[in-house]
C-alpha cells in the first residue's frame, strides 16, 4: 500500500521506522499538551509493541520523500482481542510531528488508512481526544467524527484530572 501526496508518501510502517517513530512521539509527549502520554517512549518499547500488533491492526506512516522522514503515524486496531462481534469496529490514533502539521498531511494519512481500513471490512472507527485539545476536536469533526460520549476524569496527567471524549466515524 503505498500513496502520495508531493513530497509526503503514506505507506504500512516497518520496524526499522522506530527510531523515527520514536522521535516523534517524545517530541508531542514532551509539550504536553495533546495526549494523556506523560512519559517518555523508548526504542525497545515501540519495537516491542510493533512486534506484537493485534491481528488485524493497521500502523500506516507519512514519510517526506526528500529526507526519508517519518512525520506522521496512524494506528488503528481491532476494538477488542477476542470478540468477533465487535471486530468491524476499531480503535485509532493518529500523530503528526509538531513541525509539519496544517498542510494536509494528517487529513492525507487519515484518509489513506481508512480506505484501506475499509477494504479489510472495518465499518466503524472510534478514537478518544482530550477534551481541551480543540485542534484535534477540530480536525475530527473535519474528518466526519462524532462525539457519542465523554468519560469524565478518564486520565490523570502530571496529577491533573482530564476528560476524554469519545468519537466514532463510519467507515460505509
Ligand atoms: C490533529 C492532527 C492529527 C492534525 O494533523 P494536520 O496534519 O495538522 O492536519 P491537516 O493539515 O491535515 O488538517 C486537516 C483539517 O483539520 C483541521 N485542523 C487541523 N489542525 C487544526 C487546528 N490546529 N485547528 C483547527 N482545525 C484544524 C482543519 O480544518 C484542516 O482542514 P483544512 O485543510 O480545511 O484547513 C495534529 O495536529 C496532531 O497530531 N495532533 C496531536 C495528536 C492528536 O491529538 N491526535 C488525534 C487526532 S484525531
Amino acid at each position: 500500500m503505498n500513496h502520495q501526496l508531493g513530497n509526503i508518501l503514506i505507506r504500512n510502517a516497518r520496524t526499522s521506522d522506530v527510531e523515527d517513530i520514536v522521535e516523534l512521539l517524545n517530541k508531542i509527549i514532551e509539550k504536553g499538551d495533546d495526549t494523556v502520554w506523560d512519559m517518555p517512549c523508548t526504542v525497545e518499547f515501540e519495537r516491542q509493541w510493533m512486534e506484537n500488533l493485534r491481528p488485524g491492526s493497521l500502523y500506516n506512516v507519512a514519510q517526506r520523500m526528500d529526507d526519508s522522514k517519518i512525520v506522521g503515524i496512524h494506528m488503528l486496531s481491532p476494538m477488542l482481542r477476542y470478540y468477533r462481534a465487535t471486530a468491524h469496529n476499531a480503535n485509532m490514533w493518529l500523530l503528526i510531528d509538531l513541525d509539519e502539521r496544517g498542510k494536509g498531511i494528517g487529513g492525507f494519512l487519515a484518509k489513506t488508512t481508512f480506505e484501506e481500513a475499509k477494504n479489510k471490512g472495518y465499518e466503524r472507527v472510534h478514537m478518544q481526544l482530550r477534551e481541551d485539545n480543540l485542534n484535534s476536536l477540530s480536525f475530527a469533526f473535519k474528518l466526519g467524527f462524532r462525539i457519542i460520549g465523554t468519560a469524565e476524569n478518564q486520565a490523570k496527567c502530571y496529577s491533573k484530572y482530564l476528560n476524554l471524549v469519545i468519537l466514532e466515524k463510519s467507515l460505509l
